[in-house]
């Protein structure tokens, strides 16, 4: 597998590579929006084939030098753009016919390794998890919000069971000093008895304030909107997931769009919808045993995609008010 090099050390692999190229089959040409630029591994992949265009975004501004480096190399078929996907509906693409759009949901290696970002518990010095174009940091939350909120937060996006007494040795801690990434993990260690995770103990605290911070749950919502309605008939929608709160939305969006049936439980009395889209697979693609054995991390990734049957742009799905409860909890951000 082709992996992009950064710096000696840390590299990132693009994670189902085959799999999401086989999905989106650029070698019959198009343009493809890729929404999680990353190091570029799915653009620069799309772009060994001719008659091919991409489109690029990433919120990260440290990616946009890898974005330049390409864009000098194929100056007429490559574009990048420093943006959240959430915003994918402000790109001026009427009367582009969009072939693929992709997400590689997450973080690449290289960002979960840089200090500066503090995604890792290994990190030192303030709480951050800002990946780019964000309003507020782990800091703030961690430090600010009551015990309640902090309790929603580690409970909602990070299903973490100790959720009450982490928050509440939080609150008990920062009335004396400002708690910075060390200071959360020992509140972890003291908070849970038990000891012997499979996964370091503080991974699914460090999660919740991850997702929050960068909103990850609205952002997921609205750039799949976004991308249902701008693509035209025949176009592809593929999203490789990381974690389970992730998957559980696009796997009911998709279903959403797909079936004649409504999955709502806000719509009972509709039981025969007309649909636009297709989702060939119910189940989704997973790593290879030899992938997994390359990249280790890549064992929790899931592929799932869907096939749009005709142009329109309306689509039919009640995600937004599927998911409410936990954009009402991101919401909690708006008092900081
Ligand atoms: C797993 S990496 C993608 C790796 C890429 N497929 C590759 O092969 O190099 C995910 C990337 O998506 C970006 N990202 C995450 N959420 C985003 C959002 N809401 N809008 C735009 N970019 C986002 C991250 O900054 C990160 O660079």
């Amino acid at each position: 597998m082709e992996a992009t090099i950064v710096s000696d050390n840390v590299k990132h692999y693009p994670v189902l590579l085959k799999e999401i190229i086989s999905v989106i089959s650029p070698q019959h040409g198009g343009t493809f929006i890729d929404c999680t630029f990353g190091q570029g591994g799915y653009s620069n992949e799309i772009l060994k084939y001719k008659d091919t265009n991409v489109i690029a975004l990433d919120r990260d501004i440290e990616t946009e030098i890898i974005g330049q480096r390409l864009q000098k190399k194929f100056p007429d078929r490559f574009f990048f753009k420093n943006l959240n996907f959430n915003k994918l509906s402000n790109l001026k693409l009427k009367n582009l016919n969009v072939k693929g759009i992709i997400f590689d949901l997450g973080y690449s290696y290289v960002q979960m390794k840089d200090q500066k970002k503090g995604l890792s518990f290994n990190s030192s010095g303030d709480l951050n998890m800002r990946i780019g174009l964000n309003d507020f940091s782990a800091s703030e939350v961690v430090n600010n919000l009551s015990g309640k909120e902090l309790e929603k937060i580690l409970k909602y996006f990070g299903d973490e069971k100790n959720a009450r007494i982490i928050s509440k040795n939080i609150i008990k801690q920062r009335s004396s000093k400002k708690i910075r990434t060390k200071d959360l993990v020992n509140i972890i260690e003291k908070s849970k008895r038990k000891q012997n995770y499979k996964t370091h103990i503080a991974t699914k605290t460090f999660q919740a304030l991850r997702i929050f911070v960068n909103k990850e749950i609205s952002s997921l919502i609205y750039g799949l909107i976004s991308s249902a309605k701008i693509l035209k008939k025949n176009g592809i929608l593929a999203v490789v997931t990381f974690h389970s709160l992730e998957d559980k939305i696009v796997k009911y969006f998709f279903k959403s769009l797909s079936e004649h049936k409504s999955v709502s439980r806000y719509r009972p009395k509709i039981d025969q919808k007309k649909v636009s889209f297709k989702m060939p697979l119910k189940k989704p693609i997973t790593p290879s045993d030899k992938e997994i054995n390359e990249n280790p991390p890549s064992r929790s990734a899931k592929l799932r995609y869907l096939i749009k049957l005709e142009d329109t742009f309306d689509i039919e799905s009640d995600i937004l008010k599927k998911f409410s409860h936990l954009i009402d909890i991101e919401n909690l951000s708006l008092k900081l």
